[in-house]
């Protein structure tokens, strides 16, 4: 089964084709970043309209990568929700233009259901079920995945989502926009305990989150005596490593409690080094096996979409038959516990 996946809940266009058989045949991305970088943030409508431009282009490059055409879709794949409204009908007008045109069948996609599943696209993927650390820029969430559309989750965060904490201290910081990557280069040049910062809920004694304190107490710090560029890097480095730690601990506490002994991380904060590091230094030791999507996949992208498109057209579940029937729609606003079909 062929299936073309069309990703545009945010400031990424990513496209990608998925063969059930031969695996990822061709993918492709636009990252808006440059554009918005002026305004320090995503602008919806802009967002949007960018889409509109990269969709096709990008559809006809992946096409021609995999020697592929059109007419050879068995399917077609896009992100549904959570995301910008605006961002997200323009994905789902093309798939559904295209999947009405081509006569294949198209079905909408929760993008985090994309992140959990990404991993799979790697070898070798993790075998079910699986603890899933999820860390993006809106969500962060501990889940146990017993199978496709499996998904119970464990532990949220209160507030702040991981990537959402890294971006508003990056920007306390001085650093541009997307913050993620900037404070863990800057961390790289800083000392961690110079500043302390809080470890929030460590010992809270369930797998809840909560990151808003950490920021605020990052804006305390700068407020009270602004730092120079040493003590720039050194709030970052704690900071980093106050976010990890708590993402560590929590993760391993999951996978106690459930028993298994398979984590799988995966979104834009999955591709931090430290956090990678110290996952895998704790597992050694634990003889836990981590997984994590190839690094191009762990933020945006549409070979994750692809993949968990294939993935439930070839095994229907429950609620998929009246998802793909009723027009288009789009959920900018979507909890991942409601695909769960027990
Ligand atoms: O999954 P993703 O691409 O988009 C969402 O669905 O949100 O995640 C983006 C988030 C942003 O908050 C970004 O700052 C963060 O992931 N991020 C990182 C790193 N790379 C991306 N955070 C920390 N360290 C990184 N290396
Ligand atoms: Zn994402």
């Amino acid at each position: 089964m062929l299936v073309l996946g069309i990703e545009t809940s945010c400031d990424e266009t990513g496209i990608a084709l998925y063969d059930s058989e031969r695996g990822l045949l061709a993918h492709a991305l636009h990252s808006q970043v440059e554009m918005h970088a002026a305004y320090g943030g995503v602008v919806p409508e802009l967002a949007s309209r960018d889409h509109i431009r990269r969709v096709l282009p990008l559809t006809r490059r992946v096409l021609d990568r995999a020697g592929r055409r059109l007419q050879d879709l068995d399917g077609i794949a896009y992100t549904e929700g959570p995301g910008l409204a605006g961002a997200l009908l323009v994905g789902a007008a093309i798939a559904h233009g295209l999947g009405h045109a081509l006569a294949v069948p198209v079905i909408g996609l929760h993008h985090l259901e994309g992140h959990l599943l990404s991993p799979l696209l790697s070898t070798p993927a993790p075998g079910y079920p699986f603890v899933a650390l999820l860390v993006s820029g809106g969500h962060t969430q501990l889940m146990r995945v017993a199978g496709v559309g499996q998904y119970q989750l464990l532990g949220e965060t209160l507030d702040d989502a991981a990537g959402e904490a890294f971006d508003k201290t990056a920007k306390l910081l001085g650093l541009g926009y997307p913050g993620g990557p900037a404070l863990a280069r800057l961390a790289e040049q800083g000392r961690p305990g110079r500043f302390t910062l809080p470890r929030p809920m460590l010992a809270s004694g369930d797998l809840n989150f909560s990151f808003s304190g950490l920021k605020t107490a990052v804006a305390t710090l700068v407020r009270r005596s602004p730092p120079d560029a040493q003590a720039r890097a050194d709030i970052a480095a704690e900071f980093q490593s106050a976010i990890v730690e708590v993402l560590a601990a929590k993760s391993l506490a999951a996978l106690e409690l459930t028993g298994l002994a398979r984590l799988v991380v995966a979104g834009g904060v999955g591709a931090n080094r430290l956090l990678r590091d110290t996952l895998a230094a704790r597992a050694r030791r634990l003889r836990i096996d981590v997984f994590y999507p190839e690094f191009e996949f762990c933020t945006d992208n549409g070979a994750m979409i692809a993949l968990a498109g294939a993935l439930r057209l070839q095994h229907r579940r429950p609620g998929d038959e009246e998802r793909r029937s009723g027009g288009f729609s789009v959920r900018p606003r979507w909890d991942l516990e409601m695909l769960t079909v027990v």
